[in-house]
């Protein structure tokens, strides 16, 4: 059984725009795709953040949403959620990862020490360094194309080397589970394990950004057969057992459009986050988010790990990989959880990387398609080691026809690939340039294309 396991209740129509119109949107969003409206994006995938479809049992638990501004009601559901899905006592609602990450910042943080992760994602690495920390992203290396299952993992000898080397310095480790900058790519939970081990010998707190371990879990489930026979759930609960603090971005496996908690056994240092939680994000029974929100988070994290939906959302992702790679598209293998990555380099050989492949692939999706995708290269991360072109999958939203839709395009690409140039930033923002930056294209390729 391969077909959506949903049925659709309320449908929301698609742009359809014409060429000669996406060249003159493009120009006018200075050939960034963060400045496009989404009513002139055909298939849209910049992110799976915050764009998943609600159930109908959410929609009607929103309807319970207690908005008090102490001790709602809403807030001991959503409490009770998380404790079942991380076994962790003290949990902390934020208005979304971010948010939690910005806490953490300023609790823990100081100028020159040192995070150590498999890959901080942009906005985490952002906060980090905003915090004054020095940031050492040690994932295990592994050829993009080899089939490696659990790709997402931190080198564990790179990781002893340095607690020995900086121990004093070290504040903490921090896996990204899955590894969304390092593909999309599943964490083993043996990798966890060690890590956790090495954290306790020298002293250090594990900290696990776990907004897909859902997903994670089931890629799990599907590689290590150790653990074929246990239920999402108790891989959850196991895999975040190990970490003394987590970071959740509700707006991916928590199946919402907004919210997020830090969660961890620490009441001490739980009350230390609270009092940062009042002055940034509001009262800790709500945090950032309203009564309703809690509500629909509490029912969302449970459905995100329901077999039958995982099962269907990662065959989505692994048939965009492998169709992909049958036009021989050079994509990230095996595939992971939420998103497909091109090597946009491997692709575009002719174009420096000092001229943004990764961007150039990006723009050319949305002239050709009305796609939206997102470099994840030396465009978003200056030290990037890679030119990745994201195609994030929202949850529930599309069908496999909008997927093939998506393969046809790169056909149409790949044909007349050599037409298309590198990228200029003319207008470069101080944080998070991707977001904000204003770029043209090299040539005015896109008028040729
Ligand atoms: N951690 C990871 C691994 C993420 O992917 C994100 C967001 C965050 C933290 C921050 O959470 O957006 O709720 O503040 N990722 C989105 C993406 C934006 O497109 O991958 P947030």
């Amino acid at each position: 059984m391969n077909f959506e396991p949903y049925k659709i209740k309320v449908v929301e129509p698609i742009p359809i725009t014409k060429r000669e119109d996406r060249l003159k949107y493009i120009k006018e969003a200075h050939y960034n795709v963060f400045f496009l409206p989404s009513s002139v994006v055909t298939i849209d995938l910049l992110t799976d953040s915050g764009t998943s479809a609600l159930s109908k049992y959410q929609l009607s638990a929103m309807i319970l949403g207690d908005e008090s501004y102490a001790g709602a009601e809403s807030y001991y559901k959503f409490e009770e959620a998380v404790r079942k899905y991380t076994t962790k006592l003290q949990v902390i609602p934020v208005h979304q990862g971010r948010a939690g990450e910005r806490i953490i910042t300023i609790s823990l943080l100081k100028k020159g020490d040192i995070v150590i992760s498999n890959t901080l994602f942009d906005t985490t690495r952002a906060n980090f360094e905003f915090g004054g920390a020095i940031i050492y992203d040690i994932p295990e290396e592994h050829d993009i194309e080899s089939e490696y299952p659990f790709k997402g993992n931190i080198d564990l000898n790179k990781l002893e080397d340095l607690l020995k080397k900086h121990r004093d310095r070290v504040r903490f480790v921090v896996l990204t589970i899955t590894n969304n900058s390092g593909g999309g790519q599943a964490v083993s939970i043996e990798n966890v394990r060690e890590t956790k081990f090495l954290c306790s010998k020298y002293g250090v707190k594990l900290l696990i950004d776990a907004c897909r371990v859902s997903e994670n879990s089931y890629l799990l489930k599907l590689r290590d057969k150790n653990y074929s026979n246990k239920s999402i759930l108790e891989i959850v609960n196991e895999t975040l057992s190990y970490a003394d603090i987590i970071t959740f971005s509700a707006k991916k496996d928590g199946l919402n459009h907004i919210g997020g908690f830090i969660a961890l056994d620490d009441r001490e240092l739980a009350e230390e986050f609270r009092s940062y939680l009042v002055l940034f994000e509001g009262f800790p029974t709500y945090g950032g988010m309203a009564g309703r929100d809690l509500e629909i988070i509490s029912v969302g994290l449970f459905e995100g790990i329901d077999e039958n939906y995982l099962s269907h959302r990662i065959n989505q992702v692994k048939f965009l990989v492998e169709s992909l790679c049958k036009i021989n598209i050079p994509v990230m293998r095996p595939f992971g959880g939420h998103a497909i990555y091109v090597e946009a380099k491997r692709f575009l050989e002719h174009i420096d990387e000092s001229e943004f492949p990764g961007q150039s692939l990006v723009v050319a999706l949305y002239i050709e398609g009305g796609i939206r995708a997102v470099e994840v290269g030396k465009f978003m991360f200056k030290d990037a080691r890679y030119n990745f072109v994201r195609l994030a999958i929202p949850r529930r939203v599309y069908t496999k026809s909008h997927l093939e839709y998506v393969v046809d395009i790169f056909n149409l690409i790949k044909e007349k690939r050599h037409k298309i140039k590198g990228m200029k930033i003319v207008k470069e923002s101080r944080f998070l340039r991707h977001f904000r930056s204003y770029l043209e294209p090299v040539e005015n390729w896109t008028n040729e294309l």
